[in-house]
């Protein structure tokens, strides 16, 4: 006789996007389990867990699951890899013997999806708090399938077949990415195409790829087109009932979708310490609705 799992512990937001899974502890995790989690992913995009311990090595076998890892992007500061870690990527605001040791600081990070830039950009991200402030900080997510789906049918039309810059210059934080000579024409940026409508790999519904606002480009259009267009498509971003966002705690862990979401942090006082681990997982080049 088979024995059949329980069903997973899933609290799904208000919002369309985003649940909570309750009662799991992600340094022990069945197949089975897994695969529940697995499919919650698919459902909901982004998922939280709270009062996890892991260690690095736990977090980086738990994202494993998902499929290869990518590396971790360079830091602002030129430090290419956490020593022994290169698949993690530290987001935090702490200076040690006067060296950051992460990224992004203690500004704001503007809506994006992460590593864009790239010809196959990470399929999900995982973030996992360590230290966090008393306030501020929070990360928000939008849900891309949502945001298309409110577009009015003309401008879904115009949109069809365009592809869009992904920029490689600047990252969410506003700093200059590593080895790169700053520019704000984005028709010679550094970056990549992407489909502007793409398609979810995994359960083919159609979602906008927006990467970042800045350094955004059209293909083919004359600049002044293709920045009306941009701003005409990121006025839609303003939708609450498209957005959550997680208030941090630390031993929260959050996975998300980077073919479905984007995200953006608050800023915080840069006088408390915030320290995050991440780490991506590879994805494929991204498919035209
Ligand atoms: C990231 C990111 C925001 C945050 O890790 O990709 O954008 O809340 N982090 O630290
Ligand atoms: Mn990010």
């Amino acid at each position: 006789m088979s024995t059949s799992l329980p069903p997973l512990d899933v609290h799904p937001n208000s919002v369309g996007l985003g649940a909570e899974i309750r009662g799991i502890d992600l340094r022990e995790l069945t197949d089975e389990s897994f695969n529940q989690v697995y499919s919650a992913w698919l459902d909901h995009s982004v998922l939280l867990f709270r009062g996890q311990q892991l260690t690095d090595e736990q977090l980086i076998s738990f994202s494993r699951r998902f499929g290869e890892l990518d590396l971790a992007p360079i830091q602002e500061n030129g430090r290419r890899f956490v020593d022994g870690f290169p698949e993690l990527y530290i987001v935090s605001n702490v200076i040690e013997n006067g060296e950051a040791i992460g990224s992004l600081g203690s500004g704001e990070a503007v809506w994006h999806t992460d590593m864009s830039y790239l010809p196959e950009p990470p399929k999900a991200s995982i973030l996992y708090a360590l230290e966090i402030p008393p306030s501020g900080g929070n990360t928000e997510f939008m849900d891309m399938f949502g945001l298309y789906e409110s577009l009015p049918a003309q401008l879904k039309e115009r949109l069809r077949g365009l592809r869009i810059k992904h920029d490689g210059t600047y990252n969410s934080g506003g700093y200059v990415r590593h080895g790169v000579t700053a520019t704000d024409d984005p028709r010679t940026s550094p970056g990549t195409f992407h489909p502007l409508v793409c398609k979810h790999p995994e359960t083919g519904r159609p979602g906008l790829y927006l990467g970042r606002r800045r350094n955004a480009y059209i293909e083919g259009l004359e600049l002044a087109a293709s920045e009306a267009l941009l701003d005409e498509i990121w006025s839609y971003t303003n939708q609450k009932q498209l957005a959550w966002h997680n208030v941090w705690k630390v031993g929260d862990l959050v996975l998300w979708d980077n073919r479905s979401t984007m995200h953006r942090r608050d800023s915080f006082d840069a006088g408390h310490r915030r320290v995050m681990h991440r780490t991506q997982i590879k994805g494929q080049t991204p498919p035209s609705a």
